[in-house]
Protein backbone atom coordinates (compact mmCIF):
# COMPACT_ATOMS: atom_id res chain seq x y z
CA UNK A 1 0.00 0.00 0.00
CA UNK A 2 1.27 3.13 -0.77
CA UNK A 3 2.34 5.65 2.11
CA UNK A 4 0.05 8.63 2.55
CA UNK A 5 1.03 11.75 2.89
CA UNK A 6 -0.28 13.84 5.99
CA UNK A 7 0.57 17.18 6.89
CA UNK A 8 -0.19 19.17 10.13
CA UNK A 9 -3.15 21.93 10.08
CA UNK A 10 -4.00 24.38 12.74
CA UNK A 11 -7.50 23.46 14.42
CA UNK A 12 -7.76 27.23 14.84
CA UNK A 13 -7.46 28.72 11.75
CA UNK A 14 -6.33 26.21 8.90
CA UNK A 15 -2.96 27.08 8.45
CA UNK A 16 -1.17 24.11 6.89
CA UNK A 17 2.49 23.08 7.61
CA UNK A 18 4.69 20.54 6.24
CA UNK A 19 5.84 19.22 10.14
CA UNK A 20 4.79 19.59 13.52
CA UNK A 21 4.49 23.37 15.19
CA UNK A 22 4.13 24.22 18.49
CA UNK A 23 2.91 27.45 17.58
CA UNK A 24 0.67 28.03 14.40
CA UNK A 25 3.19 31.09 12.30
CA UNK A 26 -0.42 32.33 11.29
CA UNK A 27 -2.76 32.82 14.12
CA UNK A 28 -0.11 32.51 16.90
CA UNK A 29 -2.55 29.71 18.79
CA UNK A 30 -0.03 27.03 20.43
CA UNK A 31 -0.79 23.67 20.51
CA UNK A 32 -3.35 23.77 17.98
CA UNK A 33 -1.32 21.94 14.89
CA UNK A 34 -2.75 18.27 14.30
CA UNK A 35 -1.70 15.49 11.92
CA UNK A 36 -4.01 15.05 9.07
CA UNK A 37 -4.15 12.51 6.39
CA UNK A 38 -3.99 15.01 2.90
CA UNK A 39 -5.76 12.83 0.45
CA UNK A 40 -9.10 11.37 1.83
CA UNK A 41 -10.33 10.47 -1.48
CA UNK A 42 -7.36 8.66 -2.35
CA UNK A 43 -7.62 6.85 1.16
CA UNK A 44 -10.59 5.84 0.48
CA UNK A 45 -10.51 4.65 -3.45
CA UNK A 46 -7.85 2.34 -1.42
CA UNK A 47 -10.84 0.86 0.34
CA UNK A 48 -12.52 -1.96 -1.34
CA UNK A 49 -15.91 -1.64 0.06
CA UNK A 50 -16.14 2.35 -1.39
CA UNK A 51 -19.99 2.66 -2.05
CA UNK A 52 -22.65 4.91 -1.98
CA UNK A 53 -26.55 5.19 -2.64
CA UNK A 54 -29.16 6.74 -4.75
CA UNK A 55 -30.28 10.02 -3.17
CA UNK A 56 -33.73 9.41 -1.54
CA UNK A 57 -36.67 11.42 -1.84
CA UNK A 58 -37.93 12.45 1.01
CA UNK A 59 -41.30 10.95 1.05
CA UNK A 60 -39.96 7.76 0.06
CA UNK A 61 -38.49 6.86 3.17
CA UNK A 62 -39.39 4.45 5.00
CA UNK A 63 -39.89 5.11 8.64
CA UNK A 64 -39.10 1.54 10.43
CA UNK A 65 -38.27 1.56 14.58
CA UNK A 66 -34.34 0.85 14.94
CA UNK A 67 -33.05 -3.04 15.26
CA UNK A 68 -32.41 -3.18 19.03
CA UNK A 69 -30.78 -6.02 20.72
CA UNK A 70 -31.99 -6.39 24.56
CA UNK A 71 -29.21 -6.72 27.16
CA UNK A 72 -30.52 -8.71 30.28
CA UNK A 73 -29.20 -5.23 32.14
CA UNK A 74 -31.94 -3.01 32.30
CA UNK A 75 -29.87 0.03 33.79
CA UNK A 76 -27.85 -0.18 30.46
CA UNK A 77 -30.33 -1.06 28.50
CA UNK A 78 -32.06 2.71 29.42
CA UNK A 79 -29.24 4.72 29.21
CA UNK A 80 -29.41 3.37 25.43
CA UNK A 81 -32.63 4.62 25.27
CA UNK A 82 -33.69 1.00 25.16
CA UNK A 83 -31.10 -1.28 24.24
CA UNK A 84 -28.37 -1.68 21.82
CA UNK A 85 -29.14 -0.24 18.46
CA UNK A 86 -27.79 -1.72 15.31
CA UNK A 87 -25.01 -0.02 13.78
CA UNK A 88 -24.56 2.33 16.01
CA UNK A 89 -21.19 3.60 17.60
CA UNK A 90 -21.44 3.76 21.30
CA UNK A 91 -18.76 5.47 23.29
CA UNK A 92 -18.09 4.99 26.59
CA UNK A 93 -16.14 7.25 28.59
CA UNK A 94 -14.43 7.41 32.07
CA UNK A 95 -11.67 7.66 34.84
CA UNK A 96 -9.15 5.46 34.05
CA UNK A 97 -10.30 2.03 36.68
CA UNK A 98 -13.73 2.72 37.05
CA UNK A 99 -15.04 -0.28 35.62
CA UNK A 100 -15.65 0.24 31.77
CA UNK A 101 -13.76 -2.28 30.83
CA UNK A 102 -15.70 -4.77 33.72
CA UNK A 103 -19.07 -3.05 32.51
CA UNK A 104 -18.59 -4.08 28.60
CA UNK A 105 -17.07 -7.31 29.59
CA UNK A 106 -20.39 -7.99 31.14
CA UNK A 107 -22.51 -6.16 28.52
CA UNK A 108 -20.71 -8.73 26.26
CA UNK A 109 -21.44 -11.81 28.58
CA UNK A 110 -25.31 -10.60 28.28
CA UNK A 111 -26.07 -10.39 24.60
CA UNK A 112 -23.07 -13.27 23.69
CA UNK A 113 -25.68 -15.80 24.24
CA UNK A 114 -27.29 -15.03 20.72
CA UNK A 115 -24.61 -12.73 19.01
CA UNK A 116 -20.98 -13.15 18.13
CA UNK A 117 -19.05 -10.39 19.91
CA UNK A 118 -15.71 -9.19 19.35
CA UNK A 119 -13.59 -8.32 22.42
CA UNK A 120 -10.49 -6.54 20.69
CA UNK A 121 -8.22 -4.80 23.67
CA UNK A 122 -5.20 -2.86 23.41
CA UNK A 123 -4.83 -2.93 27.02
CA UNK A 124 -4.47 -6.34 27.86
CA UNK A 125 -3.50 -9.57 26.94
CA UNK A 126 -5.98 -12.25 26.32
CA UNK A 127 -5.21 -14.27 29.70
CA UNK A 128 -5.72 -10.98 31.39
CA UNK A 129 -9.00 -10.23 30.27
CA UNK A 130 -9.85 -14.68 30.67
CA UNK A 131 -8.61 -13.69 34.47
CA UNK A 132 -11.32 -10.59 34.64
CA UNK A 133 -14.02 -13.22 32.70
CA UNK A 134 -13.57 -15.87 35.38
CA UNK A 135 -14.08 -13.50 37.72
CA UNK A 136 -17.62 -12.47 36.08
CA UNK A 137 -18.57 -15.96 35.17
CA UNK A 138 -18.60 -15.79 31.76
CA UNK A 139 -19.04 -18.99 30.02
CA UNK A 140 -20.11 -18.61 26.57
CA UNK A 141 -19.19 -19.79 23.31
CA UNK A 142 -19.67 -16.46 21.47
CA UNK A 143 -17.33 -14.11 22.79
CA UNK A 144 -14.20 -13.96 21.13
CA UNK A 145 -11.12 -12.06 22.37
CA UNK A 146 -8.42 -10.08 20.30
CA UNK A 147 -5.51 -8.75 21.49
CA UNK A 148 -4.71 -5.75 18.68
CA UNK A 149 -4.17 -1.93 18.31
CA UNK A 150 -4.25 -1.59 14.52
CA UNK A 151 -7.10 -0.25 13.27
CA UNK A 152 -6.31 -1.70 9.98
CA UNK A 153 -6.41 -4.98 10.85
CA UNK A 154 -8.99 -4.69 12.77
CA UNK A 155 -10.78 -3.73 9.98
CA UNK A 156 -10.09 -6.67 8.17
CA UNK A 157 -10.95 -9.12 10.39
CA UNK A 158 -14.65 -7.68 11.06
CA UNK A 159 -15.08 -7.49 7.10
CA UNK A 160 -13.95 -11.32 6.98
CA UNK A 161 -15.49 -12.83 10.62
CA UNK A 162 -18.51 -10.30 10.62
CA UNK A 163 -19.33 -10.45 14.48
CA UNK A 164 -22.55 -8.74 15.44
CA UNK A 165 -20.75 -6.41 17.89
CA UNK A 166 -17.39 -5.40 18.86
CA UNK A 167 -15.95 -3.79 21.96
CA UNK A 168 -12.48 -1.54 21.51
CA UNK A 169 -10.83 -1.46 24.44
CA UNK A 170 -9.89 1.80 24.19
CA UNK A 171 -9.55 3.99 21.41
CA UNK A 172 -6.91 5.76 22.75
CA UNK A 173 -4.57 2.06 22.15
CA UNK A 174 -5.43 2.23 18.51
CA UNK A 175 -3.64 3.23 16.07
CA UNK A 176 -3.12 3.84 11.87
CA UNK A 177 0.28 3.05 10.47
CA UNK A 178 0.25 5.76 7.66
CA UNK A 179 -0.34 9.07 10.51
CA UNK A 180 3.10 8.91 12.11
CA UNK A 181 1.55 10.61 15.30
CA UNK A 182 1.71 8.41 18.50
CA UNK A 183 -1.33 6.14 19.60
CA UNK A 184 -3.83 8.46 21.73
CA UNK A 185 -2.77 11.83 19.65
CA UNK A 186 -5.88 13.72 18.38
CA UNK A 187 -5.26 13.08 15.07
CA UNK A 188 -4.76 9.02 15.38
CA UNK A 189 -8.01 8.89 18.06
CA UNK A 190 -9.62 10.55 15.13
CA UNK A 191 -8.94 8.92 12.28
CA UNK A 192 -9.51 5.30 14.24
CA UNK A 193 -13.15 6.18 15.23
CA UNK A 194 -13.49 7.24 11.70
CA UNK A 195 -12.74 4.24 10.65
CA UNK A 196 -14.83 2.33 12.91
CA UNK A 197 -17.76 4.59 12.12
CA UNK A 198 -17.21 2.99 8.87
CA UNK A 199 -17.21 0.22 9.38
CA UNK A 200 -20.57 0.54 11.74
CA UNK A 201 -22.73 1.80 9.05
CA UNK A 202 -21.20 -0.49 6.67
CA UNK A 203 -21.91 -3.43 8.24
CA UNK A 204 -24.65 -2.64 10.54
CA UNK A 205 -23.07 -3.71 13.49
CA UNK A 206 -22.77 -1.54 17.08
CA UNK A 207 -19.31 -0.83 17.84
CA UNK A 208 -18.49 0.46 21.48
CA UNK A 209 -15.85 2.12 21.91
CA UNK A 210 -13.73 2.92 25.63
CA UNK A 211 -12.51 5.82 25.62
CA UNK A 212 -10.14 7.90 28.93
CA UNK A 213 -10.94 10.62 30.10
CA UNK A 214 -7.95 13.25 30.46
CA UNK A 215 -7.32 15.35 33.46
CA UNK A 216 -9.76 18.14 31.95
CA UNK A 217 -12.54 16.14 31.66
CA UNK A 218 -12.84 15.61 28.25
CA UNK A 219 -11.97 12.19 25.74
CA UNK A 220 -9.01 12.57 24.62
CA UNK A 221 -8.50 16.18 23.44
CA UNK A 222 -11.00 18.57 22.39
CA UNK A 223 -13.95 16.43 22.18
CA UNK A 224 -12.86 15.14 19.33
CA UNK A 225 -15.02 12.14 19.77
CA UNK A 226 -18.08 12.94 21.17
CA UNK A 227 -18.81 14.83 17.80
CA UNK A 228 -18.18 11.91 15.48
CA UNK A 229 -20.41 9.13 17.38
CA UNK A 230 -23.65 8.52 17.69
CA UNK A 231 -24.22 8.20 21.55
CA UNK A 232 -21.53 8.81 24.58
CA UNK A 233 -21.76 7.74 28.12
CA UNK A 234 -19.72 8.43 30.96
CA UNK A 235 -19.17 6.24 33.19
CA UNK A 236 -18.61 7.98 36.53
CA UNK A 237 -17.96 7.87 40.47
CA UNK A 238 -15.73 8.02 43.44
CA UNK A 239 -13.20 5.26 43.18
CA UNK A 240 -13.32 5.13 46.81
CA UNK A 241 -17.46 4.19 46.85
CA UNK A 242 -18.43 1.02 45.26
CA UNK A 243 -21.74 2.88 43.28
CA UNK A 244 -21.26 3.82 39.91
CA UNK A 245 -23.04 5.89 37.44
CA UNK A 246 -23.28 5.15 34.11
CA UNK A 247 -24.83 8.93 31.79
CA UNK A 248 -26.10 9.42 29.05
CA UNK A 249 -24.63 12.59 27.36
CA UNK A 250 -25.41 12.59 23.77
CA UNK A 251 -28.02 10.13 21.65
CA UNK A 252 -28.76 10.10 18.52
CA UNK A 253 -31.79 7.10 19.32
CA UNK A 254 -32.93 8.20 22.59
CA UNK A 255 -32.69 11.03 25.20
CA UNK A 256 -29.53 12.15 26.99
CA UNK A 257 -29.19 12.91 30.62
CA UNK A 258 -30.50 9.65 31.70
CA UNK A 259 -29.00 7.53 33.82
CA UNK A 260 -28.06 3.71 35.12
CA UNK A 261 -26.39 2.81 38.71
CA UNK A 262 -24.60 0.07 39.39
CA UNK A 263 -22.83 -1.25 42.46
CA UNK A 264 -18.93 -2.67 42.00
CA UNK A 265 -19.12 -5.59 43.63
CA UNK A 266 -16.33 -8.99 44.11
CA UNK A 267 -17.86 -10.40 41.14
CA UNK A 268 -18.68 -7.47 38.73
CA UNK A 269 -20.82 -4.50 38.79
CA UNK A 270 -24.50 -5.33 40.28
CA UNK A 271 -27.26 -2.79 38.50
CA UNK A 272 -29.17 -0.97 41.63
CA UNK A 273 -32.60 -0.88 40.94
CA UNK A 274 -34.09 1.41 43.08
CA UNK A 275 -31.04 4.37 43.53
CA UNK A 276 -33.26 6.52 46.14
CA UNK A 277 -33.40 3.78 48.33
CA UNK A 278 -29.47 3.01 47.81
CA UNK A 279 -28.51 6.93 47.94
CA UNK A 280 -30.23 7.25 51.35
CA UNK A 281 -29.39 3.86 52.88
CA UNK A 282 -27.29 4.59 56.26
CA UNK A 283 -27.91 8.39 56.24
CA UNK A 284 -27.76 9.84 59.99
CA UNK A 285 -31.20 10.38 60.98
CA UNK A 286 -32.37 13.60 63.07
CA UNK A 287 -28.76 15.22 62.81
CA UNK A 288 -28.20 19.17 61.99
CA UNK A 289 -27.17 19.97 58.72
CA UNK A 290 -28.40 16.64 56.34
CA UNK A 291 -31.68 17.67 54.10
CA UNK A 292 -33.13 15.24 51.52
CA UNK A 293 -34.20 17.05 48.31
CA UNK A 294 -35.38 14.96 44.88
CA UNK A 295 -33.39 15.51 41.52
CA UNK A 296 -34.73 14.19 38.00
CA UNK A 297 -32.26 12.44 36.64
CA UNK A 298 -33.04 11.83 32.77
CA UNK A 299 -36.72 10.56 33.28
CA UNK A 300 -36.04 9.20 36.53
CA UNK A 301 -36.42 10.92 40.42
CA UNK A 302 -34.09 9.99 42.29
CA UNK A 303 -33.97 10.97 46.29
CA UNK A 304 -30.06 12.77 47.64
CA UNK A 305 -29.41 13.65 50.70
CA UNK A 306 -27.58 17.16 50.93
CA UNK A 307 -25.61 17.63 53.76
CA UNK A 308 -23.92 20.66 55.08
CA UNK A 309 -21.36 21.90 58.14
CA UNK A 310 -20.84 25.44 59.34
CA UNK A 311 -17.90 26.36 61.73
CA UNK A 312 -16.63 29.12 62.56
CA UNK A 313 -13.35 30.47 60.74
CA UNK A 314 -10.41 30.54 62.83
CA UNK A 315 -8.62 33.24 61.22
CA UNK A 316 -8.52 34.71 57.50
CA UNK A 317 -10.75 34.12 54.89
CA UNK A 318 -13.98 31.84 55.39
CA UNK A 319 -13.53 29.16 53.94
CA UNK A 320 -16.09 27.30 51.34
CA UNK A 321 -16.37 24.40 49.72
CA UNK A 322 -19.06 22.32 48.02
CA UNK A 323 -19.10 18.65 46.50
CA UNK A 324 -21.24 17.41 43.72
CA UNK A 325 -22.94 20.58 43.19
CA UNK A 326 -21.93 23.76 41.72
CA UNK A 327 -19.81 26.07 43.74
CA UNK A 328 -21.45 29.12 42.46
CA UNK A 329 -25.02 27.80 43.13
CA UNK A 330 -24.03 27.11 46.66
CA UNK A 331 -22.80 30.62 47.43
CA UNK A 332 -25.31 32.13 45.73
CA UNK A 333 -27.78 30.37 48.04
CA UNK A 334 -25.26 31.22 50.96
CA UNK A 335 -25.72 35.10 49.58
CA UNK A 336 -29.46 34.52 49.64
CA UNK A 337 -29.65 33.25 53.78
CA UNK A 338 -27.30 36.16 54.67
CA UNK A 339 -29.10 39.23 53.13
CA UNK A 340 -33.07 38.18 53.02
CA UNK A 341 -33.00 35.74 55.86
CA UNK A 342 -29.77 37.60 58.37
CA UNK A 343 -27.98 34.35 58.51
CA UNK A 344 -24.81 35.45 59.94
CA UNK A 345 -22.34 33.19 57.71
CA UNK A 346 -19.36 35.84 57.00
CA UNK A 347 -17.71 34.36 59.90
CA UNK A 348 -18.68 30.58 59.30
CA UNK A 349 -16.59 27.83 57.36
CA UNK A 350 -19.22 26.22 54.90
CA UNK A 351 -19.11 23.07 53.61
CA UNK A 352 -21.88 21.18 51.61
CA UNK A 353 -21.59 17.76 49.73
CA UNK A 354 -23.92 15.49 47.98
CA UNK A 355 -23.96 11.92 50.16
CA UNK A 356 -23.13 8.89 47.49
CA UNK A 357 -20.84 10.38 45.56
CA UNK A 358 -24.24 11.63 42.70
CA UNK A 359 -23.23 14.99 41.15
CA UNK A 360 -26.90 17.50 41.49
CA UNK A 361 -27.54 20.69 38.78
CA UNK A 362 -30.69 20.63 39.25
CA UNK A 363 -32.49 24.28 40.68
CA UNK A 364 -35.01 22.20 42.28
CA UNK A 365 -32.41 21.06 44.82
CA UNK A 366 -31.84 24.54 45.88
CA UNK A 367 -34.25 24.89 48.90
CA UNK A 368 -32.50 21.46 50.12
CA UNK A 369 -29.22 23.01 49.97
CA UNK A 370 -30.42 26.21 51.76
CA UNK A 371 -32.16 24.46 54.73
CA UNK A 372 -29.02 21.78 55.60
CA UNK A 373 -27.26 25.19 55.42
CA UNK A 374 -29.54 26.80 57.88
CA UNK A 375 -29.99 23.67 59.80
CA UNK A 376 -26.31 23.13 60.49
CA UNK A 377 -25.79 27.18 61.45
CA UNK A 378 -28.41 26.71 63.75
CA UNK A 379 -28.15 23.36 64.83
CA UNK A 380 -31.45 22.20 64.42
CA UNK A 381 -32.58 19.33 62.68
CA UNK A 382 -34.62 19.17 59.79
CA UNK A 383 -37.32 15.89 60.65
CA UNK A 384 -35.92 12.98 58.45
CA UNK A 385 -38.97 12.18 56.91
CA UNK A 386 -38.93 15.90 55.09
CA UNK A 387 -38.21 16.11 51.48
CA UNK A 388 -37.48 19.61 50.74
CA UNK A 389 -38.34 20.90 46.68
CA UNK A 390 -37.92 24.17 45.14
CA UNK A 391 -35.90 26.98 43.09
CA UNK A 392 -34.24 30.01 45.29
CA UNK A 393 -34.56 32.87 43.67
CA UNK A 394 -31.94 36.12 44.31
CA UNK A 395 -35.49 37.83 46.68
CA UNK A 396 -35.47 34.83 48.86
CA UNK A 397 -38.57 33.92 46.81
CA UNK A 398 -39.19 29.87 46.62
CA UNK A 399 -39.93 29.27 42.48
CA UNK A 400 -42.07 26.57 40.46
CA UNK A 401 -40.08 23.67 39.44
CA UNK A 402 -40.99 20.87 36.73
CA UNK A 403 -42.16 17.17 37.34
CA UNK A 404 -43.50 18.28 40.53
CA UNK A 405 -46.12 15.64 40.99
CA UNK A 406 -43.05 12.83 39.85
CA UNK A 407 -40.83 14.04 42.58
CA UNK A 408 -43.40 13.92 45.26
CA UNK A 409 -44.76 10.34 44.29
CA UNK A 410 -40.96 9.27 44.44
CA UNK A 411 -40.60 10.71 48.18
CA UNK A 412 -44.10 8.92 49.43
CA UNK A 413 -43.04 5.81 47.65
CA UNK A 414 -39.82 5.82 49.68
CA UNK A 415 -41.46 6.70 53.16
CA UNK A 416 -41.16 10.35 53.44
CA UNK A 417 -44.64 11.99 55.22
CA UNK A 418 -43.91 15.63 54.50
CA UNK A 419 -43.04 17.53 51.41
CA UNK A 420 -42.36 21.49 51.18
CA UNK A 421 -43.14 22.61 47.30
CA UNK A 422 -42.79 26.44 46.10
CA UNK A 423 -46.54 27.76 46.30
CA UNK A 424 -46.77 27.98 42.46
CA UNK A 425 -46.52 24.18 41.84
CA UNK A 426 -49.74 23.61 44.47
CA UNK A 427 -52.12 24.66 41.92
CA UNK A 428 -53.53 21.65 40.00
CA UNK A 429 -51.59 18.69 41.49
CA UNK A 430 -53.70 15.78 43.00
CA UNK A 431 -53.51 14.89 46.27
CA UNK A 432 -51.23 12.44 47.25
CA UNK A 433 -52.28 9.98 49.80
CA UNK A 434 -49.88 9.54 53.27
CA UNK A 435 -47.58 12.61 52.33
CA UNK A 436 -48.57 15.97 53.78
CA UNK A 437 -48.12 18.63 51.20
CA UNK A 438 -46.71 22.29 52.11
CA UNK A 439 -46.48 24.94 50.09
CA UNK A 440 -44.04 27.86 50.54
CA UNK A 441 -43.98 31.35 48.92
CA UNK A 442 -40.55 32.13 50.63
CA UNK A 443 -37.35 31.30 51.86
CA UNK A 444 -38.47 32.59 55.68
CA UNK A 445 -41.69 30.46 55.16
CA UNK A 446 -39.40 27.47 54.77
CA UNK A 447 -37.00 28.14 57.53
CA UNK A 448 -40.43 28.67 60.31
CA UNK A 449 -41.95 25.47 58.61
CA UNK A 450 -39.18 23.34 58.76
CA UNK A 451 -36.77 24.78 61.81
CA UNK A 452 -38.91 26.79 63.57
CA UNK A 453 -38.74 29.90 62.42
P1 LIG B 1 -11.67 -1.87 35.04
O1 LIG B 1 -12.88 -2.40 34.38
O2 LIG B 1 -10.37 -2.48 34.72
O3 LIG B 1 -11.56 -0.29 34.82
P2 LIG B 1 -11.27 0.54 33.50
O4 LIG B 1 -11.43 -0.36 32.34
O5 LIG B 1 -12.30 1.65 33.54
O6 LIG B 1 -9.90 1.11 33.62
O7 LIG B 1 -11.99 -2.00 36.61
C1 LIG B 1 -11.11 -1.59 37.53
C2 LIG B 1 -11.46 -1.82 38.97
O8 LIG B 1 -12.60 -2.59 39.23
C3 LIG B 1 -10.30 -2.52 39.59
O9 LIG B 1 -9.77 -1.62 40.55
C4 LIG B 1 -10.85 -3.75 40.20
C5 LIG B 1 -12.30 -3.51 40.27
N1 LIG B 1 -13.11 -4.73 40.10
C6 LIG B 1 -13.94 -5.15 41.12
O10 LIG B 1 -14.04 -4.53 42.18
N2 LIG B 1 -14.73 -6.26 40.93
C7 LIG B 1 -14.67 -6.99 39.78
O11 LIG B 1 -15.38 -7.99 39.65
C8 LIG B 1 -13.78 -6.54 38.73
C9 LIG B 1 -13.68 -7.31 37.45
C10 LIG B 1 -13.03 -5.42 38.93
MG1 LIG C 1 -9.91 -1.03 31.07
Amino acid sequence: MAKLKTIYICQECGCESQKWLGKCPECSNWNTMVEEIVDKAKEDSLHSSISFSKPLNINEIELTDEERYNTSMEEFDRVLGGGIVKGSLVLVGGDPGIGKSTLLLQVSKSIAESKKIFYISGEESAKQIKIRAQRLNVETSNLFIISETNISVIERMIEEFRPEVVVIDSIQTMYKSELQSAPGSVSQVREATATLMRIAKNLNIAIFIVGHVTKEGSIAGPRVLEHMVDTVLYFEGDRHHTYRILRTVKNRFGSTNEIGIFEMKGNGLREVKNPSEMLLSGRPENVPGSSIVCSIEGTRPVLVEIQALTSNTNFGMPRRMATGIDYNRVVLIMAVLEKRVGLQLQTSDVYVNVAGGLKIDEPACDLGVALAIASSFRNLYIDSKTILIGEVGLTGEIRGVNFIEKRILEAQKIGFNRCIIPKENIKGIEIIPNINVVAVDNIYEALDEVLGG
